[in-house]
């Protein structure tokens, strides 16, 4: 039966991981898969989530709604749309509970096949996170990239990014980083979001946000979702939102988050709302609990809440300390090259534009890990080795 079943070579940034934690060496530093690292280099477990953890403990553990859970599904949409959204006030978003960022990605693929079928194109950044373009073509859709940033802009490529919206069939989806753009932590800024959503309003466009990293980007929620909430609010356009948990609460491994259709119409609404739960029952049957217990208990308790506001300003400013620190060491080495930039990118990611050479000889005689597009997730650098990491950075591209 699986004669004709070809190896498919596995996925490079959890081999890296994998790589990493073989390693004995002491030194070994990494700033390969996107996850929050403490000070010492140590998973986080946000004090606002142990505290909600206390309020959940004595849940059972029968199954949830198709849907998942009503009070995650409510606190996490306002949270992210805002609770004075008028599409929230007028019951225009639709909703279901989805296994991360990814499994939202995922079941608003087939939303969308259905909703505007096979032929049409769904464009993404170049470069953009790795799992984009498969996740969209495992749904059977096309997928085109566009050319999103260069040296040269020295941030957001707009003028490639306008022309392809210009370009793009009516109807074709747009996939969208709602901030923290992974891999190159450049972000439009909101006069270019307001320039970008103009042109997908002309042309009719679907706007769908992955937005795997809100509230960490500069530790304020609320700036955080500003293009979601514009699109919206502002320009009356329908969209997709797919949110994650896993970084902004660090429930990496709770699978927990959520995806959310706004529509004109709260008719509309309903529909889309009965064929997610009909997705969902086919794929899942119903989603996990404890993670969807956990986020509601952090969003609906104020005490909580408030933790959970503190928790990500630390995230976010260590990061920004990381970046500084960062910058800094190859500053006063002097390494070629420029980088200005690492502090000038947002989230926890920064293409270092080292060739992959230079990041396999990181990796095998330092013992510090990348991505082989020399993509470092900051949060893994840390004071007791982000002078280590400047030096062999340095001594890596001297040669
Ligand atoms: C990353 O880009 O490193 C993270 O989003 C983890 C992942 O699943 O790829």
């Amino acid at each position: 039966f699986f004669g004709g079943v070809t190896y498919t070579p596995p996925d490079a940034i959890f081999e890296l991981t994998k790589t990493y934690n073989a390693d004995p060496d002491i030194r070994k530093v990494n700033l390969g898969q996107g996850t929050y690292k403490d000070e010492n280099g140590n998973p986080w477990i946000l004090p606002a989530v142990q505290a909600a953890k206390e309020k959940i403990k004595e849940a059972n553990h029968e199954y949830l709604p198709i849907l998942g859970l009503g009070s995650f599904r409510t606190l996490a949409t306002e949270l992210v749309f805002g609770k004075a959204s008028s599409a929230v006030q007028e019951r225009r978003v639709a909703s279901c509970q989805a296994l991360s960022g990814t499994g939202a990605l995922h079941v608003a693929g087939k939303m969308l096949y259905k909703a505007l079928g096979r032929k049409t194109t769904v464009y993404i950044t170049k470069p953009s996170w790795s799992n984009h373009r498969q996740v969209f073509e495992s749904v059977g859709f096309p997928v085109q990239e566009f050319v999103y940033s260069s040296d040269s802009t020295n941030g957001v490529d707009m003028s490639s990014f306008l022309k392809t919206l210009k370009d793009a069939a009516p109807k074709s989806i747009l996939v969208l980083h709602a901030s923290a753009h992974n891999p190159t932590g450049w972000d439009p800024t909101p006069e270019q979001w307001k320039a970008i959503g103009v042109v997908v309003k002309e042309r009719q466009l679907f706007p769908l946000f992955d937005a795997a990293y809100l509230g960490m980007t500069s530790g304020d929620y609320d700036k955080d979702a500003f293009a979601i909430r514009y699109f919206v609010e502002e320009l009356s356009l329908e969209v997709g939102v797919c949110l994650s948990f896993a970084k902004s609460m660090g429930l990496y491994g709770e699978r927990v988050g959520l995806c959310a259709f706004v529509s004109q119409t709260s008719t509309a609404t309903e529909a889309v709302e009965s064929a997610l739960a009909q997705l969902i029952r086919v794929e899942i049957s119903n989603p996990p609990a404890f993670g969807a217990r956990i986020v509601a208990a952090v969003l609906a308790d104020e005490e909580i809440r408030a933790e959970w506001a503190r928790n990500l300003v630390t995230m976010s400013s260590r990061i920004a300390e990381m970046r500084w620190q960062l910058y800094e060491g190859l500053n006063q080495l002097g390494t070629p090259g420029d980088w200005k930039r690492i502090t000038e990118q947002k989230g926890m990611f920064c293409i270092l534009g080292l060739t992959p050479d230079q990041v396999l000889h990181l990796q095998k005689e330092h013992h510090i890990y990348m991505a082989e597009s020399s993509r470092v997730s900051i949060a893994g650098l840390n004071w007791s080795n982000v002078k280590y990491v400047a030096d062999c950075i340095d001594t890596t591209i001297r040669g």
